[in-house]
C-alpha cells in the first residue's frame, strides 16, 4: 500500500512530497520527492518492535539546510573527482569544487538537493525522475536520471538506478542513508557487526583521493571478510583510520552471488543484507558528525551515529584509468541494482 502525503515547501517554494510504502506485513519505507530521499525505515527487532533505523531529519529545513546527504539519492558522480576535474576525449571539464574549495564531492550536491518528479507504478513501487541540463555542476550531457523505489513483503527495499545521456560522460549513482540497527537516536553504532565481502579496498590520500592502491585487507583494520564489530578496529593505528577519523573508504568488492554485505546488531536483533551489481562500497562512519546538527526529534546527531554503505563505482573513477570505469556513451543509458534486505536474527 501506498499512502503520498504533502511533506513541505523548500526555501525556494517547491512542493516536496512524502510516499509511504507499507508491506503486508507491516513495516514500512518513507520516501521525499526531495534528493528522492530514504527518508524513514521502519523494521522489527528481535520482539517484533518497529523502529525507523535511518538517521535524518522531522521537516524540509533540515534536508535542505542540515543535511550530510542523510538518505539522499547523491550524483551525478557520488563521491570525489580529485580537484574537480577530469576529461573525456581530450576535453576537459570542470566541476563545482563544493569540498575544501577543492575536490567535487556527490555531484556538488545537485541530485540530492533537487526536487524529482514522482510516480506511483506498483502497489509496492515508486518511481523518482529528474533531469539534469548539460553542464550542470561542470558535467557534459542532458541526463535524465531514473530512481524506482521497491519494498517488498519480505522487507527488501530494491534500488534501481538508471540514467540516459546525449552526451559521453560519466555517471556513479548511490544512496547516503546511514543506518542505526537499533534505531535512529539509539547511540553510536560501534557495536554492529559487518561483514563485507572484499579482499581489498582503496587507500586514499589526505583528501580521500584513492592513491591508485588495491591494498589487501588482510592483517589490516580493514578486515571484514569475516563479522566483526565496526568498533573493534576503528581505533587502530593505522593512518587511513586516524585520517579519516574512522572509516570512509571504498571496499573493492569481490565477485560473486552472496550480499557485498551484511550488518548486524546483536542489540536489537535486526539484520540487513546489501547486494549490488556495482564494483565498489563505501563504508562510512558518520565520523565528521559532531553533535553539531539537529536530527530527528531534534536531537543532536552525535559522532557514529550511523553507518552508510554507499554502493558505488571507485572514487575518482574517471582520473584513474586502472578502475573500473562509468563512463556512458552518448545516446547509451546507465543502470544498477542495490538491493537492502531487513531481517531478524535471534
Ligand atoms: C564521504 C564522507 C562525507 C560524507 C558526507 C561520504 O560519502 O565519504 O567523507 O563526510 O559522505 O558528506
Amino acid at each position: 500500500m501506498i499512502e503520498k502525503s504533502f511533506y513541505g515547501k523548500t526555501a525556494g517554494g517547491e512542493d516536496v512530497f512524502l510516499y509511504r510504502i507499507t508491506n503486508h506485513p507491516g513495516s514500512c519505507v518513507d520516501l521525499l520527492t526531495y534528493g528522492a530521499t530514504v527518508d524513514r525505515i521502519c523494521v522489527p527487532d528481535k520482539n517484533g518492535d518497529l523502529a525507523d533505523i535511518l538517521i535524518g531529519f522531522d521537516d524540509i529545513e533540515g534536508h535542505e539546510t542540515r543535511s550530510n546527504y542523510q538518505g539522499q539519492t547523491v550524483g551525478r558522480y557520488a563521491n570525489r573527482i580529485e580537484n574537480g576535474i577530469f576529461s573525456i576525449d581530450g576535453v576537459e571539464y570542470k566541476l563545482t569544487q563544493n569540498e575544501k574549495g577543492k575536490t567535487c564531492l556527490h555531484g556538488g550536491g545537485e541530485l540530492s538537493h533537487s526536487v524529482w518528479k514522482a510516480i506511483i507504478t506498483d502497489d509496492n513501487a515508486v518511481e523518482m525522475s529528474y533531469s539534469s541540463p548539460d553542464g550542470a555542476q561542470g558535467f557534459p550531457g542532458n541526463v535524465d536520471f531514473r530512481v524506482i523505489f521497491t519494498f517488498s513483503d519480505r522487507n527488501e527495499l530494491k534500488i534501481d538506478y538508471s540514467a540516459k545521456t546525449d552526451k559521453k560522460t560519466v555517471i556513479n549513482l548511490t544512496n547516503h542513508a546511514y543506518f542505526n540497527l537499533d534505531g535512529e537516536g539509539s547511540g553510536d553504532i560501534l557495536g554492529t557487526e559487518l561483514k563485507i565481502d572484499a579482499d581489498r579496498f582503496t587507500p586514499t590520500d589526505a583528501d580521500s583521493i584513492p592513491t591508485g592502491e588495491l591494498k589487501d585487507v588482510a592483517g589490516t583494520a580493514f578486515d571484514f571478510r569475516e563479522p566483526k564489530p565496526i568498533g573493534r578496529d576503528i581505533g587502530a593505528d593505522d593512518e587511513q583510520l586516524k585520517m579519516c577519523k574512522g572509516y570512509d573508504h571504498n571496499f573493492c568488492l569481490n565477485e560473486g552471488d552472496g550480499p557485498a554485505v551484511t550488518a548486524y546488531s546483536p542489540l536489537s536483533g535486526r539484520a540487513m543484507d546489501v547486494y549490488t551489481d556495482l564494483v565498489g562500497v563505501q563504508l562510512y562512519t558518520g565520523n565528521f558528525l559532531d553533535g553539531s546538527r539537529a536530527g530527528k526529534g531534534g536531537k543532536p546527531i552525535e559522532k557514529h551515529a550511523g553507518f552508510c554503505l554507499e554502493t558505488q563505482f571507485y572514487p575518482n573513477t574517471p582520473n584513474t584509468p586502472s578502475f573500473p570505469q562509468c563512463t556512458v556513451e552518448a545516446g547509451g543509458k546507465f543502470e544498477s541494482t542495490t538491493m537492502f534486505k531487513f531481517y531478524i536474527r535471534k
